[in-house]
Order: C-alpha cells, then sequence, then structure tokens
C-alpha cells in the first residue's frame, strides 16, 4: 500500500492541517525548516540513522546520521551569527554537489537567513546579476569557484563575507574572505533555531523571465508544509527508503526534494558527484541499493539512448518507486522503463514559483503515458480560455494551466519586483506561464509554454537575457533566440543574429561571438547554433517575430503573419 493510499479518497476534504499534524506544527507556532529536517529526527530518536551518503566521483565515500547533520548545521548556524548575519540576511551557497551544500542548507535556514542557492557552473557575470539583485551578505563556496567571486568583488559592497570551506591555506586568504572547515570546527552541540514562523522569508530561488533579467522567487518557511506531504504521497517516501534525488540544489528540484523533503521525513538519501553516463548512474544505484528515484526527462531520455543491454549489467532490483520532473515526460520514456525497469517512471509538474509538486502520477493510480497526472490533493487546478480566464468545462480543449493561490510552498512574491508578481495572476487564478488540457478523466497534459521561454534539459532559458548578450557584441545588430527541437534535451538555445554593416559571416565570427557570451550567460544558455541572417521579421510596429523563426525551426504553420512589417 502507498502513502498516499486511494487518490480519490484523499481528495474528499483535504486540509494541510494533515502535514501540520504530523509535523506537531501549531498555526502560529515555530516552524523553522532547518529545525525540522534535523533536531526534529533526533528527537525522534533517529539520530544514529544515516540522513546523507554521499559518494565522490572517484567513488570516495562519506556519511552522515541525522545527529551529524544537526550538529554540523548548528555549527554552520553559529557561525553565521557569530560573523554578524542578520534574520532575514541573504546567505548565498555556491558549491558543488559535495556534503557542505546540503548541511549548509539547513545551517542557513536555522540561523534566521534567508538560503539563496546558486548552481555553480554559473560564470562571473550570471553569479553577479544575482548577488547584486539580492543584496547577498555571505557566500558558502569551495576554492575552486573562489575566483569567480574575486573578480566581482568590487562590484558587490554588500558581500561581506566570503566563506571557503576548503581552503588548504597554500595561498593567502584575499579580501573579505574567510576559512571555514566543518571538519576542523569543533562541532556545536545545542543551538537555538531561529524561531521561524509560517511567513518568515526561507528562500531565494533565482528563475528565468521572459522579457527581464532572473527573477528571486521569495519562498517562507510554512513551505515545508507542501514539501513534506507531497515528498510522502508523491515520492511515496518511508522510513526505510534510500532516495536519490538528481537535481542539483542550485535549483528547486534539489532543495525542495533533494534536501527539505527526504529530510523532514527522516529519510536516508544519497548524492553523488558523478558525472553522467548510464554506467556510472547503474553503478550507483546498484551500489547505494536506491529504492525511490526523482529524475527529469532528459537524464530518462539519455539512458533511452544508451540502450536496454547495459541495464542488464546492473542488480536494479532494488528500485521501487520512479519519478520524474522538469520537462515534458514522453510517453515512450514512460513504456520503456516499464520494459526496462519494471517500472514506470511517474510525472511530476510544478515550478520554482509553486514550491511544491502541483500536479503528478500517484503510485497505485492508473497512469496514462504522456500525462502529467492530476491536481495534488487541495490543489485546485484548471484548464483557462486565454480571453476571459474562466475555466473550461471542455475536455480536450487547449488552454492556459491556472492554480487557485493557496497552497503552502507557494511564492510569497519575486525579489524587489511586485508588479511581475501580480501580472501571474488573471480573474484570480495563478498562471505558471504553461498550455495544457485535461482529459475527461481529469488527467492534465502539458502543451507547452505559453511564452517563449526556452525548457532545455528541465532549465529555463530567458530569450531575452540571451539576446541582450548577443547585442553587447560589437558586430551584432540585432538578434533573435528561440527553440529548436533536440532528440535528448528536447529543446536547445537557437540564435538568429544580423551583423551590423562592415562585418561580415564567418565560421570565426561566429565563434568570437560564442567566447564573448559565455562570460555573461550560465553555461546552459548558451545557445547551440548561430545563424546569420541579413535581417530578422518584425511587426510593424517594429518588435521581433520570435514565433516564425520559432514555428519555422518546428516547421510548424507559420500562422497569422498579419502584423508583419513585409506585408506592408
Ligand atoms: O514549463 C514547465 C516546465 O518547467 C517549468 C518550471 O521550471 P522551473 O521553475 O525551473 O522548475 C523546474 C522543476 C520543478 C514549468 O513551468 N515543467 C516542469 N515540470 C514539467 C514541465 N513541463 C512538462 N511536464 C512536466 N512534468
Amino acid at each position: 500500500m502507498s502513502n498516499i493510499g486511494s487518490y480519490d479518497q484523499r481528495i474528499k476534504g483535504f486540509s494541510w492541517s494533515i502535514a501540520e499534524k504530523e509535523l506537531d506544527y501549531q498555526q502560529d507556532g515555530d516552524i523553522n525548516i532547518g529545525w525540522y529536517c534535523s533536531d526534529r529526527i533526533c528527537r525522534q530518536g533517529k539520530g544514529d540513522k544515516l540522513a546523507l551518503i554521499w559518494q565522490g566521483a572517484t567513488g570516495n565515500e562519506k556519511r552522515y546520521t541525522y545527529n551529524d547533520v544537526r550538529r554540523a548545521s548548528n555549527t554552520i548556524a553559529k557561525y553565521l551569527v557569530d560573523l554578524g548575519i542578520h534574520p532575514g540576511d541573504r546567505v548565498c551557497l555556491f558549491m558543488d554537489k559535495i556534503p557542505e551544500l546540503y548541511i549548509g542548507l539547513v545551517g542557513i535556514l536555522k540561523s534566521g537567513a534567508v538560503a539563496q542557492p546558486l548552481f555553480s557552473a554559473f560564470g562571473d557575470e550570471a553569479l553577479l546579476l544575482r548577488l547584486k539583485d539580492a543584496q547577498t551578505s555571505a557566500i558558502i563556496t569551495q576554492r575552486k569557484h573562489a575566483g569567480k567571486v574575486r573578480n566581482i568583488l568590487s562590484q558587490l559592497p554588500c558581500l561581506e563575507h566570503v566563506i571557503i570551506v576548503d581552503y588548504d591555506g597554500k595561498k593567502p586568504l584575499q579580501e573579505r574572505e574567510k576559512a571555514f572547515s566543518l571538519e576542523d570546527m569543533p562541532p556545536v552541540e545545542d543551538f537555538e533555531s531561529y524561531p521561524a514562523k509560517a511567513e518568515t522569508h526561507s528562500m531565494l530561488h533565482y528563475t528565468s523571465g521572459t522579457t527581464g533579467q532572473p527573477k528571486g522567487v521569495k519562498h517562507v518557511h510554512d513551505s515545508l508544509v507542501s514539501q513534506y506531504l507531497t515528498t510522502k504521497w508523491v515520492l511515496d517516501l518511508r522510513d526505510d527508503d534510500i532516495y536519490w534525488c538528481t537535481a542539483d540544489p542550485g535549483w528547486v528540484t534539489g532543495t525542495s526534494y533533494g534536501v527539505i523533503g527526504p529530510w523532514s521525513l527522516g529519510v536516508t538519501q544519497c548524492v553523488t558527484d558523478i558525472g553522467f553516463s548510464a554506467d556510472n548512474w547503474y553503478a550507483f544505484i546498484e551500489k547505494q541499493r536506491i529504492t525511490v528515484w526523482y529524475s527529469a526527462p532528459t537524464a530518462i531520455r539519455s539512458l533511452m539512448k544508451a540502450g536496454d543491454e547495459v541495464v542488464k549489467k546492473y542488480d536494479l532490483s532494488s528500485l521501487r518507486h520512479l519519478v520524474s520532473v522538469g520537462e515534458p515526460l514522453n510517453p515512450e520514456a514512460v513504456v520503456w522503463s516499464q520494459k526496462v525497469y519494471g517500472k514506470p517512471f511517474h510525472d511530476s509538474y510544478w515550478q520554482t514559483e509553486t514550491g511544491s509538486i502541483m500536479i503528478s502520477n500517484y503510485p497505485g493510480m492508473e497512469i496514462k503515458p504522456g500525462s502529467m497526472g492530476k491536481p495534488f490533493p487541495g490543489i485546485t487546478a484548471a484548464i483557462l480560455d486565454p480571453i476571459n480566464y474562466e475555466p473550461i468545462s471542455e475536455p480536450g480543449v487547449v488552454g492556459l494551466i491556472a492554480f487557485q493561490p493557496d497552497w503552502p510552498a507557494r511564492m510569497r512574491t519575486y525579489w524587489n519586483n511586485e508588479a511581475t508578481f501580480q501580472n501571474k495572476f488573471r480573474n484570480g487564478w495563478y498562471l505558471p506561464g504553461d498550455r495544457g488540457r485535461l482529459d475527461k478523466d481529469g488527467y492534465f497534459w502539458f502543451v507547452g509554454r505559453d511564452d517563449d521561454i526556452i525548457n532545455t534539459a528541465g532549465h529555463l532559458v530567458s530569450p531575452f537575457e540571451v539576446e541582450s548578450a548577443l547585442l553587447e557584441h560589437p558586430a551584432v545588430a540585432e538578434s533573435a533566440v528561440v527553440a529548436k527541437p533536440d532528440e535528448i534535451n528536447m529543446e536547445v538555445v537557437k540564435a538568429f543574429v544580423a551583423l551590423k554593416p562592415g562585418f561580415a559571416a564567418s565560421d570565426d565570427l561566429e565563434l568570437n561571438i560564442m567566447n564573448f557570451i559565455r562570460k555573461k550567460l550560465s553555461p546552459l544558455a548558451m545557445p547551440q547554433e548561430i545563424e546569420f541572417v541579413d535581417s530578422l521579421p518584425k511587426t510593424r510596429s517594429g518588435k521581433i517575430m520570435r514565433r516564425l523563426l520559432h514555428a519555422r525551426e518546428w516547421g510548424e504553420a507559420i500562422g497569422d503573419t498579419s502584423t508583419l512589417e513585409d506585408n506592408e
């Protein structure tokens, strides 16, 4: 029997108080996520249970019990407080998937500061933009990434502390840098976690917008209520599970379900920094006896491509439940996983802003391959018509995916950007920016984004950001960036560029432009291809029509072109 039991029974009379009771949380009481993920589990008598099994690239392992996580996160929290970090200050985590990243998140939350995780592959400018916007006070990083921080430090007067977790003493520490080693610091047995209330700011995740720079998504400690229950009912985590979430905590999946969900349930989780290959991943599952696996469609498609034979080399019989997130999960992947692993991947749909899973296929419920499943109990979801923003009752009609705006993990606003936040609502509904349809059985089907955002391998890329970077190059007159189909990543980034007079298209120029924008963009946002064109299609008012270029790449009908400049 799964944790959720009968979905139909669960949705009847559902209330989030189910989770609140299990968490012993009283309205208006304290709800510090960091405390819930460590101290509370120890109080339940699970202090000696493994919280984290970490496997490095060479197969080396580190193991942490809940008591270890409790003490180590106390040490980090106390260190931050002693440095003068105040509740509400932003503290950035900028590390590879090492234990300090996971334990550091718990420590920051315990201190009352706001955790701002950023993907460690970000370059100087991507980092600068996000630290400047958040007015971040401290960054916790590794030696290998400290150089990027040094390059931008002079532009960040607010960033008072650069904390290096693996300082080896070989080179002198530079301005504002501090060495902090969990192994060398005396463990702190007792630390009074900051008495966070439901609405106390907890996390700041950055996500791409359509028209502006990346936006900070503000979450609060109350998100624990949704994250705890969705982990229990969607990921079906139980006390004896060994869980693996493949996502990097630079993104929301890696925090909501790579730290908070499993640890608030007191489950053992495994993490590896090893690079992707079918052999690496299967060997990891075999060695750690993984039971529940939360991954993403691009990885599943890559495993499919690696073939069925490699699966047979490994004992994957420990796997009990498989879940996917981040991009459309194609039906073939569901059917294939059933064939080779004996278990289907269950799709789950949500986004940074929702903070927790919104629509999913639940264990025990019939899966329709290609469908995202049904709304989580307590979530009111609908497909709206895009003109009046009223729910469409007729099955099969494509419209806007929408949610009634109240569940504990929903974002509270965009950081310093309340207007953009308000603009996400229509007629009382929250719009995530996606299109979908609903079938007669109440299953939701994903159709596509409702904006120009590109989802490449599960990472959202704003065309605006890439175009802005291109326009800074001296040879570029105008540019338009769209998604191009790709077998594994579903979509990749393609740039169209018109050159200024005096510049001629060439392979050398393409390389030169690529190298120029590489410094400004996250590696995931880099175009796979630049196509030089004489001019770009524009509306009569001069707006570049990405839609036409997109349709061409996807072999779709171009649609209404009556507003095109060339038609005049
Ligand atoms: O477009 C949807 C797509 O990813 C977006 C959210 O991206 P992000 O905020 O980076 O969070 C990703 C991890 C939760 C959504 O608006 N998306 C997410 N899950 C699915 C999906 N598209 C199709 N099917 C999904 N299961």
